[in-house]
């Protein structure tokens, strides 16, 4: 039978079902448990054992440090309950999510956003609730394995028949390969979200994004949300490409500065643009202009988002941690190109 968890400080429980894992089951109550790879690999989803019995459901010590096994430490991604449970999770976040589910989806349009990257659009059995900054999983029917891509436009009231995801091509990429060859027009693909812990947190503090490539869709769509309601906060918005061909959603984020309740301020930075191209902007890396366009929007209630390939969002959380935003405050969605 079920068997239930209890999370502190938050004071919050949930059942978990036999065999379960106690991840899947926090997530299908809409709560936002900490994780990332869901596999047992990341580390993300590490928390104490205060009270109970659990079933490890792949060996912790992967990942895990001796001392950190001996004191309790466990993953829930890979613990399922062999009793009751109460687990220590402190930076738990109270937020109700909308708990994942399956959709059958077909692919009805794809428009070139800039020469590798295009926006797919997709129509859905029935509208999908999600958070803006959340993504889904896309599996197409040929076999291949599951690729997640963040949503680009925010969420509406009644929720969104047609979603739309920003894919970029990865060179040799099996999946994409097909989908920029037009192979998957119009499509069937199952769809499984929302997921994901990116969402725009309340606050007072400065807003810092970053986005890079394809990562741009869940800054963009954050930001439109919450261009919606005057927060009075001050945003910076970093966009790390290489090339000005390579910038896209212009115009959408010249709106949002348009509508934006405080100063709003577009940072493009490009890291190969040609010599003599005439740009006057910033070049380099994202990570290196932070502090010069930031400056003085660093306190310790600033909050960073960051969205783009892991080397990007180590850097920027380098840098932004060395000029005192504290981790709290850092939230990342790392993703890695899907081929
Ligand atoms: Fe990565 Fe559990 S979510 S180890």
């Amino acid at each position: 039978s079920a068997k239930t968890v209890t999370i502190l400080p938050a004071g919050v429980s949930f059942d978990v079902k036999p065999g379960q894992s106690v991840l899947e089951a926090g997530l299908s109550h809409g709560y936002a448990m900490p994780h990332s790879c869901t596999v047992g690999t990341c580390g993300s989803c590490k928390c104490k054992l205060a009270e109970g019995k659990i079933k490890e459901l792949t060996d912790f010590a992967y990942v895990l440090e001796a001392d950190e096994l001996q004191s309790g430490i466990i993953l829930t991604c890979q613990s399922a309950l062999k009793s009751d449970v109460t687990l220590n999770i402190p930076n738990f976040e109270l937020k109700q999510l909308h708990p994942p589910e399956d959709y059958d989806g077909k692919i009805t349009k794809t428009e070139n956003l800039t020469h590798d990257t295009k926006k797919v659009s997709i129509l859905l059995d029935r509208p999908i609730w999600f958070d803006a900054g959340q993504y889904v999983q896309l599996e197409v029917e040929e076999g291949l394995a599951a690729r997640s891509y963040s949503f680009a436009l925010p969420p509406a009231e009644d929720g969104c028949r047609e979603i739309e995801l920003f894919i970029r091509q990865v060179p040799g990429g099996e999946f994409t390969g097909m989908l920029f060859d037009g192979k998957l027009d119009g499509k069937s693909v199952k769809v499984h979200g929302p997921s994901g812990n990116f969402w725009l947190r309340d606050g007072k503090g400065p807003i810092i994004c970053v986005g890079g490539g394809s990562g741009l869709a869940p800054i963009v769509s954050l930001l439109e949300q919450a261009a919606k309601s005057p927060l009075g906060r001050p945003c910076i918005m970093l966009f790390g490409a290489r090339t000005q061909e390579d910038l896209y959603c212009l115009e959408r984020i010249e709106e949002i500065a348009a509508k934006w309740d405080g100063a709003f301020t577009f940072v493009p930075v490009l890291s190969n643009e040609p010599e003599g191209s005439g740009w006057t902007g910033h070049t380099g890396f994202v990570n290196t202009v932070i502090e010069q366009v930031a400056a003085q929007h660093l306190s310790n209630e600033t909050q960073v988002y960051l969205c783009g390939p892991p080397p990007m969002i180590d850097a920027v959380t380098d840098t932004v941690l060395k000029l005192g935003i504290v981790s709290e405050n850092i939230h990342a969605d790392k993703f890695l190109d899907a081929s």
